[in-house]
């Protein structure tokens, strides 16, 4: 056992130095050269278990990314690869470096104080917390109000792409509403890194660069895109992250005795507690998002309905409502989590986003498991989770049923996973 952990570790380490690109890491070689928003943020856990500034580093890296009204970037491309669509040339942002012009989850806050906690260089720790902590917060209050202008709570999501899940089944009513524009010809590069049949078909491909070029003919302004955006969503899991992040962005500021934004984040978090209220389809349901431009619930449930839990923010009887749910979730797979209900319709094993296993998600519902004391299911998702990368490696995600790994290989979050989780 411990042979094999030590060698899981040693991978592992391997992997985040052999994508670091110089100071930033990218998720994988060929398929996503740049640097990605949350990744990061795993990526950054994972780099502090064997070298705490490298870390820092990381952090600080993507932030170089973020736009002057606070926006941080889902992609930071710190250099052009034209393996990649769609670079930096059809984003066109006008920013340098160049970057995308949508956000994704805000898990930067929850790593920084992650790796806070457990620094060995506690000056070099608190240097940098002290330097991030204004950037972090001024990016989670672009979110309440850029994503939230009227104050009500619950942030949007604009492109399916800033839920980081990104095919997910949730998307499909609400895309579906998306007209697709006459596009420039263009090329997919997805497709020649990873089988087609795990990837989005080619009219969701289409929507989302409608959504693109609309943004990108809007000049990215927050208050055009969320007045004229055809999709526009308020996602579980990215407002059950915000909502984390805000209070572990709270706390640091109280551990260092920081005043500026303590109201503000105070006020974030008791509006999005009570807003949360509004995702409760009831007993029989749970969590789900809602489009906001006609107010739908959207189905099916997927691993995002888990991530209130993260938040701690699901009141103690909902809490165990969505724990039974996960338990009956374990029945017809083999490996917990998939991305998908496996009792839903859409659940397809290997499809990306609906079916297969991510590790950043079983960590984050794990880690919420832990925080309402059902340790033991959070023991199933660790022990899962390992299986996973020793019997199929370091891939970017799995298949439920049978265990097979998928997606991108030597993947940064999966190593980062199994360094500050799995081995830890
Ligand atoms: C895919 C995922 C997204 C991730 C990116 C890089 O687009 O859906 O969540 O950030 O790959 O790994």
């Amino acid at each position: 056992m411990r042979a094999a952990t030590d060698a899981l570790r040693a991978q592992a380490v391997a992997i985040l130095q052999a994508n670091d690109r110089g100071g930033y890491s990218i998720p994988a070689d060929g398929l996503y050269p740049f640097q990605w928003n949350w990744d990061s943020a795993f990526a950054a856990m994972g780099y502090a278990c064997f070298d705490e500034a490298r870390a820092w580093q990381e952090i600080t890296s993507l932030l170089r990314g973020q736009w002057p009204d606070g926006m941080l970037p889902h992609i930071v491309f710190h250099g052009d690869d034209p393996r990649y669509f769609p670079g930096p040339a059809v984003w066109d942002v006008g920013h340098n470096p160049p970057t995308s012009g949508i956000t994704q989850p805000p898990l930067l806050a929850v790593a920084a104080r992650r790796i806070w906690q457990g620094a060995r260089d506690r000056a070099a720790a608190d240097a940098a917390v002290r330097t991030l902590y204004p950037k972090l917060l001024a990016w989670h209050r672009w979110f309440h109000t850029a994503r939230d202008p009227d104050g009500r709570g619950l942030v949007a999501i604009l492109h399916p792409w800033e839920s980081g899940m990104d095919n997910s089944p949730t998307w499909d009513a609400p895309l579906a509403r998306v007209p697709i524009d006459p596009l420039p010809p263009y090329e997919r590069r997805d497709t020649g890194h990873v089988d087609p049949a795990e990837r989005p078909q080619r009219a969701d491909y289409d929507r989302y660069l409608t959504l693109l070029y609309r943004f990108r003919a809007l000049d990215y302004a927050p208050g055009a895109l969320w007045a004229e955006s055809p999709f526009r969503v308020a996602d579980v899991a990215t407002n059950a992250i915000l909502l984390r992040a805000d209070r572990d962005l709270l706390a640091l500021a109280e551990a260092l005795d920081v005043e500026e934004g303590r109201t503000e984040l105070a006020a974030w978090i008791t509006r999005a507690e009570a807003a949360f209220e509004r995702l409760w389809t009831g007993a029989a349901g749970g969590y789900r998002c809602i489009d906001q431009l006609c107010g739908e619930l959207l189905q099916p449930a997927t691993s995002a309905s888990f991530l209130p839990l993260f938040a701690g923010v699901a009141p103690v009887e909902r809490a165990t409502l969505l724990i039974d749910n996960l338990r009956n979730w374990a029945a017809p797979v083999r490996f917990l989590v998939p991305s998908t209900d496996p009792a839903s319709g859409a659940f397809e094993p290997r499809r990306y986003w609906r079916g297969p296993v991510w590790l950043i998600v079983n960590w984050m519902i794990a880690d919420g498991l832990t925080g309402y004391g059902a340790s033991e299911l959070a023991a199933r998702l660790r022990q899962d989770a390992r299986a996973l990368v020793e019997r199929s490696g370091f891939r970017e995600y799995f298949d439920p049923l049978t265990g097979d790994g998928l997606g991108g290989r030597a993947f940064t979050w999966t190593a980062a996973v199994t360094l500050f989780w799995l081995t830890a």
